[in-house]
């Protein structure tokens, strides 16, 4: 039941291959609840690509926008005139794809005349674990681990103070899964088949690197590319010998070394800043190999670790409309009905 001083918050994202439209509900005391969440992707026209492609995406995004708004109204059972906030994201992402987003968040806007927050798609994110969490503590870190972006961040308010730490040189944890998963013959996106795959196999079959862990390497940044290479080289001599892949060993020990990298420098990190919680989303969150080790090391290190369930994980319009909840409870002032798309947005920058 609505009370006269909660509001809803509806909230847009675009910024890759998921059309997302998700609705929460701000209570008076700053509680947020999720009343729906509606995905609808284009992952399957990007597959025989084995990567997004961005034109497919922003056509993708205009036809399904409308769908998957309807779909959202209908789960929440409210209509577009309960509605008191839009947030949608506005960066980083594929330019054509966040301009779907953004423009029909600026009409929803217009039409309804009610304020829009423009919101960086990383802090939403980590927005999507208090979803199923409640609010983050005062201080946490977070890692983030999606196709395009491996980074750790500390979060000192959702609002607006986020630092990033750390983040990946080369390629991003997601999209080293991709790329191996086209080297072994598995679908796009890889992170699943290679996951359940890894179940089967043998993690210490085959000694992969684990990218920047020498003692002279960056203490929190990371580099998969050396790992995707070793990968392909590796299969490449087994061919050579004419002998057969044994995938699911690929799988297991390509997984283990994705999954000791991120685990170790996270641990460390909130080790070392006095940091006691460790919040991990993004698309490759839901790893079963990433939580199963992350859980064990935070455990060891007396870290709290919170990880959403999977399809909060992976991007979509609920941890959007959460992040547009905190900022309206923050009192934060709503974007410009000019707001810009910013396929760079830093980090930092939580709204524009
Ligand atoms: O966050 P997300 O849905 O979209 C981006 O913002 O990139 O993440 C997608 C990425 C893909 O690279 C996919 O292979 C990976 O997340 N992924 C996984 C798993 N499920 C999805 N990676 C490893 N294990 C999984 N179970
Ligand atoms: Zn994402």
């Amino acid at each position: 039941m609505n009370t006269v001083s909660d509001k809803i918050i509806l909230g847009i994202e675009s910024s890759c291959d998921e059309t997302g439209v998700g609705i929460v509900r701000l209570g008076s005391t700053g509680e947020i609840t999720l009343l729906a969440d509606q995905v609808a992707s284009s992952v399957d026209q990007h597959a025989r690509f084995g990567g997004v492609v961005p034109e497919v995406a922003s056509r993708a995004h205009l036809e399904a926008m409308v769908p998957t708004m309807d779909r959202a109204l209908d789960e929440a059972g409210i209509s577009l005139s309960n509605v008191d906030a839009i947030a949608v994201t506005c960066g980083p992402g594929l330019a054509g794809a966040l301009l779907v987003g953004v423009s029909a968040a600026k009409a929803y806007a217009a039409a309804l005349d009610v304020p829009l927050y423009g919101v960086n798609h990383l802090a939403g994110h980590v927005a999507a674990d208090t979803l199923q969490h409640g609010a983050l503590p005062s201080e946490c870190l977070a890692l983030l681990v999606s196709g395009g972006h491996t980074q750790l961040l500390k979060v000192e308010d959702l609002a607006g103070k986020i630092t990033e730490i750390g983040s990946t040189i080369d390629d991003a944890a997601g999209e080293a899964y991709d790329k191996v998963a086209r080297i072994i013959g598995l679908p796009y996106p890889g992170g699943p088949p290679i996951d359940k795959a890894a179940k089967q196999g043998d993690p210490n079959a085959i000694k992969f690197p684990r990218g920047l862990t020498g003692p002279r390497d960056p203490k929190f940044d990371f580099s998969f590319s050396g790992l995707k290479t070793a990968v392909a080289r590796w299969v490449e001599g087994q061919e050579a010998d004419g002998k057969p892949i044994p995938v699911d060993d690929v799988c297991a020990s390509f997984q283990e070394s994705v999954a000791d990298v991120l685990t170790a420098k996270a641990v460390r990190a909130a080790t070392e800043l006095g940091i006691g919680t460790l919040v991990i989303s993004g698309g490759v969150a839901a790893n079963s190999r990433l939580s199963g080790l992350a859980r064990e090391r935070c455990a060891q290190a007396g870290i709290e670790l919170r990880v959403p369930r999977p399809r909060l994980c992976t991007d979509n319009g609920a941890m959007i409309a959460a992040l547009g909840a905190h900022l309206v409870a923050a009192g934060v002032r709503p974007s410009s009905l000019e707001l810009p798309t910013d396929p760079g947005l830093p980090v930092d920058t939580v709204y524009v």
